[in-house]
C-alpha cells in the first residue's frame, strides 16, 4: 500500500510482512482513512494466519484472534477497524472445521472481498453524491476523504470524481487541515492528480471562502456514524459544519455503511482518539511551539447529526431523522454487516 505519509514529497509503497509492522503503519498514518484502515486490517489478519502456517486449524485461529486483538489497539475512532476485523473473526470462527490450507483460502477471500466491496460502495456512493452536484458547482472538503482513504474513488471525493466523468464542472477547495495536513498534503495531491480544479486553504480560511467564494456544498466522509446520525471526522469537521449552516451551504457525510455504528446511540459515545502533543508543537520534526507548553491534541471531532444536510451511502441519499432513513438503508435487519450479527465496539 502506498506510505500516505511520504505524500506529496514521494509516492512510496509500504510492503507489510507482519502484524507488527501494520500496527505501526495504521498507528502512524503511513494507511490511514477509516474504510482504509479497515481493508487495511483485514488483509493483516490473512498475514497474521499465513505467518502462524504450517500448523493446525486450532492454532491458525488463535492466531486470528490475537491478531485481532492486537490491531484493534491501533486507533480506536474508526469503527471500520472493528467492522473488518470482526468480519474476519466470523469467517475463521466459521472455518475451524476445515483443513488448515482451506481456512488460509476463506481468510484470504474475506480480506478481498472487503477491498471489492469498498470499490463498489464508492462507487456507488460517488453516483447517488453526484446527484447533489451541477455543472459549475464548487465544494469545500476537510481532511482527505478520497481514493488514497479507500480502495477505490474514495468517499467525499467519489461525487466530485463522477461529476466530472458526467461532463459537468466542479471546483474544490481543500481545508489544509491541522494537525497533521492531509488536505494539503494527500487531498491535495490526489485531486491534482486527477486534474481536478483545486484551491488549497488553510482551516481557519473557512469562513471567508464561504462568505466569499460561493462554496455550494461541503462534502467530507466520516470515521463513526452513531445511530442518530452524529458523525465522528477528523477534527475540525464540527467547525466546518457550523460555518457551512451559518452561510446556508449544504453540509453532507459520504460514507459506506461499514462506518455506522447502531450500538451508540448518539455521538457523545464516540471514543475519539487523543494524539501525542508533537502533532501540534512540531512541523516537520522542528518545535513551533515553547517547550513544555499544555496540548490538547484530539484527532477527531463529532458533529451534530442537526448540522448534517444528509448522508450518503452507497444505498443512496439519506435524509434526517437519521434514526430511521440509516436502518432502513441497511433494512432488513438493520445491521450494518448483514447477514452477520452486530458488531462489536471495542476502543478507548
Ligand atoms: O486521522 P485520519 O487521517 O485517519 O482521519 C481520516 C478522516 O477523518 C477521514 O475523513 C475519514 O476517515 C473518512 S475517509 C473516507
Amino acid at each position: 500500500m502506498i506510505d500516505q505519509t511520504r505524500l506529496p514529497a514521494e509516492l512510496v509503497y509500504l510492503r507489510i510482512r507482519d502484524v507488527r509492522a501494520l500496527w505501526t503503519a495504521i498507528q502512524t498514518l503511513q494507511v490511514r482513512g477509516a474504510p482504509a484502515i479497515g481493508i487495511a486490517a483485514a488483509l493483516g489478519i490473512v498475514i497474521a494466519a499465513q505467518n502462524a502456517a504450517p500448523a493446525s486449524t486450532a492454532k491458525l485461529a488463535a492466531a486470528v484472534e490475537a491478531a485481532a486483538d492486537y490491531l484493534a489497539t491501533s486507533r480506536p475512532t474508526a469503527v471500520n477497524l472493528f467492522w473488518a476485523l470482526d468480519r474476519m473473526r466470523r469467517v475463521a470462527a466459521a472455518s475451524q472445521a476445515l483443513l488448515p490450507a482451506v481456512f488460509l483460502d476463506r481468510l484470504a477471500a474475506e480480506a478481498l472481498r472487503i477491498r471489492d466491496e469498498d470499490v463498489a460502495m464508492c462507487k456507488a456512493m460517488g453516483r447517488h453524491g453526484a446527484t447533489l452536484l451541477r455543472d459549475g458547482d464548487t465544494v469545500l472538503t476537510h481532511c482527505n476523504a478520497g481514493g488514497l482513504a479507500t480502495s477505490g474513488y474514495g468517499t467525499a471525493l467519489a461525487p466530485i470524481y463522477t461529476a466530472l466523468e458526467q461532463g459537468k464542472r466542479i471546483s474544490v477547495y481543500a481545508d489544509e487541515t491541522r494537525p497533521l495536513l492531509q488536505g494539503a498534503r494527500l487531498t491535495a495531491w490526489e485531486l491534482m492528480e486527477a486534474g481536478v480544479d483545486v484551491t488549497l486553504i488553510c482551516d481557519s480560511m473557512a469562513a471567508h471562502v464561504m462568505k466569499t467564494r460561493g462554496i455550494s456544498a461541503v462534502m467530507v466522509g466520516a470515521d463513526r456514524i452513531a445511530a442518530n446520525g452524529d458523525t465522528a471526522n477528523k477534527v475540525g469537521t464540527y467547525g466546518v459544519a457550523t460555518l457551512a449552516a451559518a452561510h446556508a451551504i449544504p453540509f453532507y457525510v459520504l460514507a459506506p455503511s461499514s462506518t455506522f455504528d447502531f450500538s451508540l446511540k448518539e455521538g457523545s459515545q464516540i471514543p475519539i482518539e487523543e494524539r501525542g502533543s508533537d502533532e501540534i508543537t512540531h512541523s516537520f520534526g522542528r518545535p513551533h511551539a515553547p517547550k513544555g507548553v499544555k496540548t490538547f491534541c484530539p484527532a477527531f471531532d463529532v458533529t451534530p447529526a442537526r448540522l448534517i444536510t444528509a448522508i450518503v451511502c452507497e444505498k443512496g441519499v439519506l435524509r434526517p431523522p437519521y434514526e430511521t432513513s440509516l436502518k432502513k438503508a441497511v433494512a432488513p435487519t438493520g445491521d450494518n454487516s448483514s447477514p452477520n450479527p452486530p458488531i462489536i465496539t471495542r476502543g478507548k
